[in-house]
């Protein structure tokens, strides 16, 4: 279907890849690219042939952040009155079916953001980070402050934020922020690999793991725990359980029907 700042195709492996495609912004992220995005991923968690998504740039960037010129007549009450940010994060962040991010290039501001609601993240080796709000007078708003001290810990989290400075693709690996890290022209086809091995899975089992690992993140450990386990038990009552385990038994590879 015809997208203006997104290019999206699937692969026969149950992967769809997104490309956020608005090269001479960088991708910033106008409010027509982002209801785009949410709009294809909308179409992916409804469409049972694709079981993951991959969400990408350009070599050059990712996606340099919010869009400033947009951005900066808003009124307080523009903001808070339409809840600025909450309607587009919350809703890429709501997807049941996995992200993964792959990052080569800026990832800046909402575009580091956006990186990080991904539940999988990528990078390529010259993939630059940051949140550079502050240089604009302003904080992150799509939830960098919160993710980035979660997952590198308060002291690069709070200096990152405060100074504005990039951190490099090495680093978010580093810093157990990306998973993996790849050379810039194989970064695209790896996270695709990826998102078809999880295609190849059963989507209850798959919806499930990433359910209970982002609920986790508002739990205690043993309510964590807890929830895992119930969920766990919940799966018995799922045909593809006793798909997978008499496949297993029997030698065979397994039949999902994602039920
Ligand atoms: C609007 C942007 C943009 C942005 C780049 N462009 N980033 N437009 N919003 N965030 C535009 C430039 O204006 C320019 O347009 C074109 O893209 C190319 O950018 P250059 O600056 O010429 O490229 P370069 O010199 O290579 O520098 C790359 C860069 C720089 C370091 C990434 O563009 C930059 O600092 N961008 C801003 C990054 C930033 O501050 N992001 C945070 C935004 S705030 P023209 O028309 O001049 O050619 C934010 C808040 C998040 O994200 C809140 C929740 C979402």
């Amino acid at each position: 279907r015809g997208y203006e700042f997104i290019k999206t195709s699937k692969s026969d492996k149950g992967a769809l890849l997104i490309e956020l495609n608005r090269p001479k912004a960088l991708n910033a992220l106008c409010t027509p690219l982002i209801i785009e995005l949410n709009q294809a991923l909308k179409e992916a968690e409804t469409d049972s042939s694709i079981g993951a998504t991959v969400i990408t740039g350009s070599e050059k960037a990712f996606a340099a952040g919010a869009d400033i010129k947009e951005m900066k007549d808003l009124s307080f009450s523009d903001a808070y009155g339409k809840d600025f940010i909450e309607n587009w994060s919350e809703q890429v962040y709501n997807v049941k079916k996995p992200i993964i991010a792959a990052v080569n290039g800026f990832a800046l501001g909402g575009g580091c953001e956006l990186a990080m609601m991904a539940d999988v993240l990528y990078v390529g080796e010259k993939a630059k980070f940051g949140q550079p709000e502050i240089k604009l007078g302003v904080i992150p708003g799509a939830g960098g402050s919160q993710r980035l001290a979660r997952a590198i810990g308060k002291a690069k989290a709070m200096e990152i934020c405060l100074t504005g400075d990039m951190f490099s693709a090495q680093q978010a690996y580093d810093w157990g922020l990306a998973a993996k890290i790849f050379p810039p022209e194989q970064l695209v086809s790896e996270a695709v690999k990826t998102a078809e091995k999880i295609a190849s899975y059963s989507k209850i089992a798959v919806k499930a793991v990433k359910e209970v690992i982002n609920e986790g993140y508002n739990l205690g450990l043993d309510q964590g725990i807890k929830y895992e386990r119930r969920v766990f038990h919940s799966l018995f009552g799922s045909h593809d359980q006793k798909e997978g385990m008499s496949a297993f038994a029997e030698k065979r590879e397994p039949k999902w029907k994602d039920e």
